[in-house]
């Protein structure tokens, strides 16, 4: 009977693509009125007039809502300090501006053509003050990370600069990485209906239940008064997983005016209303023996946020623990600009750091004439090197040896610009990828019915991942029953709560709660039960706090896993493997093929798995070479604001890749084994891609994208 590990085709697959999946703005609400946000031109100073003359007199226009008719609602409800925005600055509270693009005005109107025809005539004025936009910019503050947020650590053990000092092989580099922005293609919308004082959503999101108690806080009415619904998301990548300012605002709109109010905001608006991968800068020392053993490993990094807010990308955590060392040290700081605050985008964390981490040790194979797959075998290990945990499981070395083995690395001749083809320079490059494995409290229920159908409930969110035909391979495996038939409901705060999909978690938190529910129907039917079976099961992981399940009603799930845990820590890990073709004399770059080896404990659905591991795999490469949000110094204003300037790799881009996933048994993670692969995917890549470029020019470039003219000058 299907179950765990068959490889299963979406169930969510033919509504997809035939239209039957309804998405935020496709909210069934009868006679809507429709909005359009108007965003601050300038990045700092403050509102000194409006004049809504003109923009009344459009006709069509029903309302324009500004800081003047909304004032203060619930300032700092950001989930820095436990609440639930991705940003400080409440929606439409006073005059001053932060940054640019931030939301100063919602037109509503009876077609959506009359709101945007008004929004354009709406007058602002503006006091501007000289705003910072970047690292370097005057004005910028720079604040040590410990001191920013009390979550942060700089994990350190040993003595670090001594043990580099003394070493005989040294790497002293500084790497960056630029701003980048997630892009849904399904744009920031949100659709609100008010009825006897309750109020339903739609609103594509990751965190429902956080959702609906932050905007219950920000609205000061009841959760229980919030009806959030979103059983499709089209595109998250962590930029659903915070309250954004817009939906109070609808909701604020919609009970005003006593109908539905629906926003869908523009693709440039996205850029400075929703959160994006913060701009980093590294700076890498390693110190290691003549055979490659690692003696010192120095991270610091350096973060741009937004002048109010103290987001952090913090991925010192992991670059720290990948290799065994007996002397480490790291410091992270954070810059604030005049920006909008950044937050949660694919490996938020392990994307940009693991990234520093990893070119610096090709480098230093490089300074040791060494394999850069040797390299990473001879610094293998099974404890962390910080407090000396045992990693709970780790198969990098079997990553490392399929992957290569799949891709022909035994071929490959060390010696930069030694492997050419034609007018094509080849090159080869290798990183690791590791991404922790968090699990949560999680909630579920599911009833078996006699006719051998069953349903499976938890407010879950499909955000691509195929967690509809995981949820349904759970129950179907546990209960006997054909994946086909089982109803899998989810994306609706009416539910049972489930965390934040985020931080690869869903799999591991859903499907522990799933399966218990099971257990509990098929010990009641054991016990004699009859009729239709019904069971609710709350799974709390060990390790979780006391309170985990209060928390996660409220929308706060408690991750254990990664480094969180006191007798192990808990990591996926993957090999990356590139081929890039440079052109002699354009130095066009392309990636012909690529490799990946991932073990992430029990997969689900391999056919799921392989999509997602691929999905990352292209993301690194669009990392690598293509993606970056610019922004002018002068006005700290985003100057590639849309699909056409912001560039992403299309197919022709992308050449062969390969997954292989590596069994792999973890008894401790959670019963199920599952670590999660949303995230593993990506990290590590645009590190193997810079690697592969310099094997093939020779030319070391350590900031991303890379581009041409970076290898012309040189
Ligand atoms: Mo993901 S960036 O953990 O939502």
């Amino acid at each position: 009977m299907a179950g765990i590990g068959t490889a299963a085709l979406r169930l969510d697959g033919p509504a997809k693509v035939t239209g039957g999946a309804h998405y935020g703005s496709d909210a069934p609400f009868g006679k809507p009125l429709y909005g359009v946000l108007v965003t601050s031109g300038i990045a700092r100073g403050r509102i000194t007039a409006i004049d809504e003359q003109d923009a009344r007199a459009e006709p069509g226009v029903v309302d324009i809502f500004t800081y003047r008719n909304i004032g203060k609602i619930v300032p700092g409800n950001i989930m820095d300090g436990d609440g639930y925005m991705g940003t400080s600055i409440a929606p439409l509270a006073s005059a001053a501006i932060k940054h640019d693009g931030q939301i100063v005005a919602l037109v509503v109107a009876d077609t959506f053509e009359a709101a945007s025809a008004a929004a354009y005539r709406l007058k602002i004025d503006y006091a501007e003050e000289v705003p910072a936009a970047t690292f370097d910019s005057p004005g910028t503050e720079t604040v040590a990370g410990v001191v920013a947020s009390k979550k942060h650590k700089d994990p350190a053990v040993g003595d670090a600069e001594g043990a580099f000092a003394g070493a005989p092989v040294k790497i002293d580099a500084h790497y960056a990485t630029a701003t980048q922005h997630h892009n849904p293609i399904e744009l920031f919308t949100t659709a609100c209906s008010w009825s006897g004082g309750k109020l339903t959503v739609w609103e594509s999101s990751q965190n429902m239940w956080g959702a609906k108690t932050g905007l219950a806080l920000q609205l000061g009415i009841s959760p229980d008064d919030i009806h959030f619904v979103s059983p499709f998301v089209g595109g998250a990548f962590g930029s659903r997983g915070s309250l954004t300012q817009r939906t109070a605002i609808v909701a604020l709109a919609a009970k005003k005016l006593a109908r539905p109010v629906k926003l869908a905001t523009a693709r440039d608006q996205g850029f400075t209303i929703a959160t994006y991968r913060a701009e980093t800068r590294h700076h890498l020392k390693l110190g290691a023996t003549r055979d490659g053993k690692l003696v010192s490993v120095s991270h610091e990094g350096f973060e741009v946020t937004s002048r109010p807010d103290n987001y952090m990308v913090s991925g010192t955590d992991a670059s720290t623990r990948l290799y065994g060392c007996p002397n480490v040290a790291s410091k992270v700081s954070i810059v604030h600009a005049d920006r909008n605050t950044p937050g949660f985008m694919r490996s938020p964390a392990e994307t940009p750091y693991i990234f520093a981490l990893e070119c610096a040790m090709d480098e230093l194979a490089y300074a040791l004439n060494m394999d850069p797959v040797e390299l990473r075998k001879v610094n293998d290990t099974q404890n962390e090197p910080i407090k000396g945990l045992p990693y709970s499981s780790r198969s990098l070395v079997p990553c490392f040896d399929a992957a290569a083995k799949a891709f022909g690395w035994s071929k490959r001749s060390m010696q930069p610009g030694s492997m050419r083809e034609g007018e094509w320079l080849v090159g080869w490059g290798t990183a690791t990828t590791m991404y922790p494995s968090n699990i949560s409290a999680s909630t579920a229920r599911v009833t078996l019915f006699p006719n051998g159908t069953a349903k499976v409930q938890t407010a879950t969110h499909e955000i691509g991942q195929g967690i509809y035909t995981v949820c349904a391979l759970i129950a179907a495996g546990k209960l006997g029953v054909d994946p086909a038939n089982v109803i899998v409901e989810l994306g609706d705060s009416n539910l049972p709560p489930a965390p934040v999909s985020g931080g690869s978690n869903s799999t591991a938190s859903v499907s522990n709660a799933v399966s218990k529910a099971c257990d509990e129907i098929l010990a009641k039917r054991a016990q004699g039960a009859n009729g239709a079976i019904e069971a609710y099961a709350e799974n709390i992981p060990k390790g979780d706090p006391p309170d985990a399940i209060r928390k996660l009603y409220k929308g706060q799930p408690s991750f254990t896993g990664g480094t969180e845990s006191k007798d192990s820590i808990r990591f996926a890990f993957g090999a990356q493997f590139v081929e890039v073709r440079v052109h002699r004399l354009t130095r066009e770059i392309r990636v012909s093929r690529t490799t990946g080896a991932f073990a992430a404990g029990t997969i689900v659905n391999p056919t799921t798995a392989r999509s997602q591991l691929m999905g990352g795999m292209i993301w690194g490469i669009s990392a690598a070479l293509h993606e970056a949000t610019e922004i002018d110094p002068r006005n700290a204003r985003y100057t590639n604001k849309d699909l056409a300037d912001y560039l992403i790799p299309v197919n022709a881009d992308i050449g062969d890749i390969e997954v292989i996933m590596i069994p792999e048994e973890d008894s401790i993670v959670n019963p199920l084994g599952i670590k999660g692969i949303g995230e593993l995917g990506n990290v590590g890549m645009n590190a193997a891609v810079a690697n592969a470029v310099f094997h093939a020019t020779g030319v070391r470039i350590r900031q991303i994208p890379i581009r041409l003219e970076s290898l012309l000058v040189a």
